[in-house]
């Protein structure tokens, strides 16, 4: 029945597949159906009659026709072609031209976990998945934090490269002027530390003016000291943490103090195929978090900083695409080698299994 098979999936793909991925955001879904392209692969996704996410491939067995073209009755979809019906599970429920169900109509379905006001997917095999892997997101329930309500970008890019993108400090000095870029952001040294699922890389940046996205933010003046923390969890997911506290009180070996400002950015990249990339993030603050002004500030001046990626990396994915000379690497892309380098024999890895 609705079982998975390897064959049923390109093997040619770079992409990890035993993982959550984001499909889409929870706003995003209802009974409606709708189609979203994820690891080069069509997936049709809808609200059941109790509001629960469910995930089949797009694509009706006979003919192919996209499930997404047919219609949602009673929680069963009918092909919009000659009417094969599936239910929740993608088992073909119902044949209204044969005389009886043929044994091989169904279609795949997915896992979907519904979590941090996302809507996540297990493109790999369903006996592996497991909710409990969801990246954590720390301290999301305390009422204390603040969340502001992120958002959606999709980049002509191949997916790497916004992770390449997400393991570098240093880009912020020329991509991010106006918004994260100060001092020490150019030629302060990065550490270099490899975790279970990835990379991160991390810089003490000491006695410095804020930056400008900041500057308004902090709950206190005059110079300070930042953390850059960029890390990365393989497949696709990274978490920027920026720490700030006044001048001579930051640092790796110390107790911060109790205003320290925190603001914990996540990035959800999922590729939607080797050229097109859907970028979900949202932010996670501990200070100022009633007030709306300041939400709102957050979540357009990081749309904005984003929106700066989004162009430059579209752009370097042309360039790498096309290339007509040789590139090279700087020392500041230890961190995404070292994160390629995993994630490259992680999939290795999955293809190797039986
Ligand atoms: S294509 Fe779906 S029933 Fe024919
Ligand atoms: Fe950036």
């Amino acid at each position: 029945m609705a079982g998975y098979s390897r064959q049923s999936i390109n093997q040619e793909s770079e992409f990890l597949e035993n993982a959550w991925y984001v499909a889409a955001q929870s706003h995003e879904l209802s009974g409606q159906l709708a189609s979203y392209r994820i690891l080069g692969d069509d997936i049709l996704l809808y609200r059941d009659s109790n509001d629960l996410p469910v995930a089949l491939e797009d694509a009706c067995p006979h003919r192919k026709l996209p499930l997404s073209m047919g219609t949602l009755i009673d929680d069963v979809v009918h092909c919009g072609y000659h009417g094969l019906q599936f239910d929740g599970s993608g088992k073909c429920v119902g044949a209204p031209t044969q005389c009886k169900i043929p044994s091989n109509a169904w279609v795949r379905s997915y896992p979907v976990v519904e979590r941090y006001r996302l809507i996540w997917i297990w493109m790999g095999d369903p006996e592996l998945a497991d909710a409990a892997d969801i990246l954590p997101v720390a301290d999301y329930d305390d009422p204390d934090w603040g969340l502001t309500d992120g958002g959606v970008l999709e980049c002509s890019c191949h997916y790497l490269y916004l992770l390449d993108n997400l393991l570098d400090p240093s880009h912020v000095a020329w991509v991010h002027q106006s918004s994260f870029a100060s001092a020490g952001t150019v030629d302060v040294p990065l550490e270099l530390q490899e975790t279970a699922q990835g990379v991160l890389v991390s810089r003490w940046i000491k006695d410095i003016d804020p930056p400008p996205y900041y500057a308004d933010m902090l709950p206190f003046s005059g110079k300070v000291d930042r953390l850059q923390y960029y890390e990365a969890v393989a497949p696709s997911i990274a978490v920027n943490m920026s720490t700030y506290t006044r001048a001579g009180l930051g640092g790796n070996d110390v107790e911060l103090p109790a205003d320290t400002y925190r603001m914990r950015s996540y990035h959800l990249i999922t590729p939607v195929d080797e050229n097109t990339t859907r970028y979900h993030w949202f932010q996670h603050y501990n200070c100022n978090t009633d007030d709306e002004v300041i939400r709102e500030q957050l979540n357009e001046g990081a749309r904005g900083a984003f929106e700066e990626d989004r162009l430059v990396l579209e752009a370097v994915h042309r360039g790498m695409g096309d290339k007509r000379s040789p590139n090279l690497d700087l020392q500041l892309d230890i961190g995404s080698r070292l994160f390629r380098r995993k994630l490259s024999a992680m999939i290795k890895a999955e293809k190797a299994l039986p």
